[in-house]
């Protein structure tokens, strides 16, 4: 079994990770007295009693209440370091990290505070060796007018975003929904990826209009793919990074889904192993690899091929991809 220092000492990307998914106890504690706001809580203990998820739903009941402690500038700063120090730690060298602005901007925050704080963050990560994007995620249970309000609202700030992405309830609000705002978004220059969830009734559906209709660049989750080989081997084809979270998965479905990542690996297709919510869930990315390579049966070759994969799948400049292949 693969060591913490040789899953630590590994070059790691990190591409599917929610800044607001890395709000620690300790911290939300702290912003919310800093910020005079009562979250119904006041001890880690406390805070850590309130997770108990066993869906996306349960999950997402406590993650976007917990978000009110998050005002200031400086409150998007603190969250944003806090998680680039931590995956520094853990080996990251370059993050590719979501954030939501509809669960701000909806609460009176403006879109200006977050993205200027997350930004100064990203510049500052820089200083201890880690490089930082961030990806525009929209809401997909909100309304398309109000995610291309938001892609409006964002495109004088287009130089300090990489990509956009796709998160929220699955349920009932696919991608083609979505698709005009994406097609405005790809002629901005961004990149495009979106989370097609493995515990969706009808994913593959889903994963057949990301690929088709929308054309992403990436697919967050996705192990359902397998469900059609010819998807499959229209990732493999044309070199689409799947950020799989394992850790994740065995919150929302009671499996980590190891089986079906190594058996994509296997086939080829670039899937990345990632930690999606790590406050919530309990791991960052060297304990994900850790956990996925026990329940995985697997060894230091496959956690260098997945690593491999995760700057191969990044949004780097080629140049700067290449020096990690
Ligand atoms: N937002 C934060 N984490 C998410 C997840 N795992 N799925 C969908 N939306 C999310
Ligand atoms: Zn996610």
């Amino acid at each position: 079994e693969p060591t913490a220092a040789f899953v630590s000492g590994l070059p790691k990307a990190e591409l599917h990770v929610h800044l607001e998914g890395t709000l620690e106890p300790d911290l939300k504690l702290a912003l919310a007295t800093r910020n005079g706001v009562d979250i119904g809580q006041s001890t880690v203990e406390e805070v850590r009693a309130s997770y108990a998820f066993d869906s996306l739903a349960s999950f997402l009941a406590v993650y976007y209440p917990a978000m009110n402690v998050l005002i200031t500038e400086q409150d998007f700063y603190d969250l944003a370091t806090a998680y680039f120090r931590r995956a520094s730690a853990d080996g990251v060298r370059h993050v590719e990290a979501f954030f939501d602005p509809q669960a701000h901007t909806t609460r009176g925050v403006p879109f200006e505070t977050v993205i200027t704080g997350l930004h100064r963050a990203a510049a500052d990560a820089a200083g201890y060796g880690l490089s930082a994007e961030l990806i525009l995620c929209f809401l997909r249970d909100a309304s398309a007018e109000s995610a291309h309000e938001t892609l409006l609202a964002a495109l004088p700030y287009r130089d300090l975003i990489v990509g956009v992405g796709l998160d929220s309830d699955e349920r009932g609000n696919p991608p083609a929904k979505f698709a005009e705002v994406f097609r405005l978004a790809r002629e901005a220059g961004l990149r495009l990826t979106m989370h097609c969830d493995i515990d969706q009734v009808g994913s593959i559906e889903n994963i057949r209009q990301v690929l088709g209709e929308v054309r992403v660049d990436r697919i967050d989750h996705g192990t359902n793919i397998l469900e059609d080989p010819a998807l499959v081997a229209l990732v493999r084809e044309r070199r689409i990074g799947l950020t799989c979270c394992p850790v994740s998965n065995s919150f929302v479905t009671s499996d980590m889904k190891a089986r079906e990542i190594v058996e994509l690996l296997g086939l080829g297709v670039l899937v990345t192993l990632n930690s999606d919510d790590p406050a919530y869930f309990g791991a960052y990315v060297a304990d994900t690899y850790t956990a996925f390579a026990r329940q995985a049966g697997i060894g230091r070759d496959e956690l260098v091929q997945l690593a491999r994969n995760s700057f191969e799948a990044s949004w780097l400049s080629d140049a700067d991809r290449q020096g990690y292949l």
